[in-house]
Parts: C-alpha cells; structure tokens; sequence
C-alpha cells in the first residue's frame, strides 16, 4: 500500500493524465485489497489453528469436591495431565446430576475428544453420556459406572466386587476361632452409585456363608436377615437391605444411621462388634458413633480410598482396616484410554460390566487391604503418601 501511494504521487508529479490516474490508482488499490484479504485469511486461520490447539481435548468430570476421595483424583489427574501432554480440564458436579450435564455440555461444546466421567448418579448419567456421544465423543466412565445406555464405550475401575469382599474377608478373620453370635453392622454406599451394589455384591459374597451358619446375627437390618439364607440376591434383593442401611456416601447421614441403630438395639447388640462400613468418610463417622457409646466394648470397621484422615485413624486404631485403590493406576489407565481413543484405536480390555444396555469393555485394577500390619509398605515405602502426613508412625511394624 505505501508502494502504490509512493507510485501514484511519483506519477502524479510527473504529469500522467487524471484517468491514467485513476486507473493506476484503481488496480493498486485492488492488488491492496487482494493482499490484504489474504494476509487478513492467513492470520485468522493461524489464530484459528491456534485456538483449536489451545481447546480442550479430554475433558474430566469428577462427583464432588467434598469428599477427600475425588480430591485425590484431581490431584493424581493433573500430576498425570502434565506429562501427558494434552489439554484437559477437571470439573466438579457437586453431587447434583443437572450440574454434571450442565458440565458435560460445557465441555463437549468446548469441542472435547473423550470424556472421562464418573457420574453423581450412574442411572441419571446416561443422559450426558448420549450428547456426548452425539456430538462424537468417546465417553469413558470412571470408577462409577454410568447406567442404562449404549454410550459408554470404556470403563476404567477397581475390582469393586473385591473391594466388598475385603471387608467381609477382614471382619471374619477377626472372629475368636468358632465363636457364634457376633454382632454385625451392616452399612452401604448410596443407591444411585453402581458401586455400592458392587461392593455389597463382595461383602455379601463373603458374609452370608456366616451369617446363615450363626457366626453373626445382622442387628440393623431385618432385609439382610430374612435373606440370610440366600448366596446370591438379586439387583432388588440387594436394593431392599441397601436402602436400610445406606449412607448415602454421606459423613452426617452415616452418624445419624449408626447412633439411631445404637439406640434401636439392646445391650446383647453391643459389647464386641462387626462394622461393615462401606468408605473412609463414613467409616469415620460411623466409629465414632460407636465409639462414644459406652456399651461398646471393641469394635472393627471396615472403610476404603486410603483417605489421610482413615489412615491416620488406622494408625490410632479407631478404624480397623482401609482398602487402597490407587487412584495413580486408574489416572493412567484412563488417559491411555484417551489417548488410545484419540488415535483411533482401542484400549486394552480384560472383562466387561453390564450396565443394564450393554456389556461394557474393562480392564479393572486390583486392589489392597490395608492394615497397621502393612501400613508402612503400602502407604509409605510405595510412595502413595509421604510419612509426614502422619503421626505415630513409628509405633507400626517396619
Ligand atoms: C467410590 C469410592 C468412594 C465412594 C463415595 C464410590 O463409587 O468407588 O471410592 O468412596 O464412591 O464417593
């Protein structure tokens, strides 16, 4: 442009006629224009590319940020996310099932690849698994398993099955050699969770065998005791005792559960017990409802996600035994299925979950009781805390 006025003006000084002028003029200001279009398309494409670089590729959709469990999933999440090397984004739903769609769209028109997501509430779910998948995204579900749909295509988990049968394993071994009639506590997770029938599935698995030949008489609730006879219940026979005896994988609902059990039963129902508790925050609200009761004489409860606050618990030996998922293996196992997705192939599978729709393709990771006995190898010495998160330590075997 300051070519062609430095032309006109030269022209015009040496006395070129106005039409030639005008027409020099002219095709200089189209060959400006053309230019400048062209510069003006390069730019926005280049900016356009950029931004397309910039937006999210995997976005992630965890429960709530009130349980130190989901917490520890972000953590892990974004320690993982930076070697990875990709964009993505954690957002929190805050156990409310319109907010997790409301996510989901965010995401999704935020032009996503894959979603990673463990839903409020597996059935409530499948909703923004379907405009995910819609929109072309692959959805992974994530420790939880979304239900009633075709739109999962992965689920990354724990042997949630193992998980219960843990408790029910840790419980009986703490029974003296053949003594009968030992108080059991049954407690569950929430109803709209997938995994609580999971884990109650293990628990159940493991118990009932027990429970039918006297070594524990269930004392909250009347469901497990009618059933006691029966190996395997069904999806509605769980959900009969699941809904006495849920927590709803909340601290408060869990204390109150435990102090108005402690009220409804006799003296015969305390002294020794047997808690079934089915995660640390609950745990942890539930023995401390037992602890204060000063009819309990000694009681061992279950719990599990090797939350800080439960092993330190364990440690002072007011919760018995935690189950370790580590969270670090499930974080890769979810990004490598995100990666594998978004270069068009297909992550590893070992099983898969029926979803109540479809057989859904996974590939669970094991899992680890966790005692005062192997608290320092599990914990510390495999790096999953640092020993200064706690005190007392020293007091537990090497
Ligand atoms: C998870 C547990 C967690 C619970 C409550 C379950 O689905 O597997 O690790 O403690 O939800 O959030």
């Amino acid at each position: 442009m300051q070519k062609l006025s430095a032309k006109y003006l030269y022209l015009d000084s040496n006395g070129i006629g106005k039409v030639q002028k005008q027409e020099e003029l002219m095709r200089g200001v189209r060959i400006g224009i053309t230019v400048l279009v062209i510069a003006v398309v390069a730019l926005g494409l280049f900016v356009g590319c950029k931004s397309k670089e910039a937006k999210t590729q995997v976005g992630i959709v965890l429960p709530t940020k009130d349980e130190p469990r989901w917490i520890q999933d972000q953590t892990r999440f974004m320690d993982a996310l930076k070697a990875a090397g990709f964009s993505a984004k954690v957002l929190f739903s805050q156990g409310d099932s319109a907010k997790e769609k409301a996510n989901v769209e965010a995401l999704v028109s935020e032009g996503i690849k894959v979603l990673i997501i463990c839903p409020h509430d597996g059935t409530a779910a499948a909703a923004s698994a379907d405009l995910a998948a819609k929109a072309g995204v692959k959805v992974i579900s994530y420790d939880r398993l979304i239900r009633d749909t075709v739109n999962v295509d992965y689920y990354v988990t724990f042997d949630s099955v193992e998980v219960g049968a843990a408790w029910g394993k840790y419980l009986i071994s703490k029974v003296p050699q053949g003594k009968k009639g030992n108080n059991l506590y049954l407690y569950a997770g929430a109803a709209s969770d997938n995994n609580s029938f999971l884990f109650f599935e293990g628990a159940w698995r493991e118990l009932q065998p027990k429970i039918a030949d006297g070594t524990f008489i269930v004392r909250n609730s009347d469901k497990a005791v009618a059933l006691a006879n029966k190996a395997k219940l069904t999806r509605d026979e769980m959900a009969q005792i699941i809904g006495q005896v849920t927590t709803n994988w909340n601290f408060n609902d869990a204390k109150s559960k435990a102090e108005a059990n402690l009220t409804a039963v006799g003296p015969a129902a305390k002294g020794e017990v047997f808690i079934c508790a089915p995660n640390d925050g609950t745990a942890r609200a539930i023995a401390d409802a037992f602890a204060a009761d000063k009819a309990v004489t000694k009681y061992y409860i279950t719990g599990q996600d090797a939350e800080i606050a439960s092993l330190q618990y364990i440690i002072d030996g007011k919760q018995s035994m935690t189950v370790l998922k580590d969270v670090r293996t499930l974080v890769k196992d979810a990004i490598n299925a995100a990666v594998a997705y978004m270069g068009g192939k297909t992550p590893p599978v070992t099983t898969t979950y029926n979803n109540g729709k479809k057989d859904v393709p996974a590939k669970p990771t094991a899992i680890v009781t966790v005692t005062q006995e192997n608290f320092i190898k599990e914990i510390i010495d495999s790096g999953y805390w640092p020993a200064d998160k706690f005190t007392g330590l020293e007091k537990l075997k090497k």
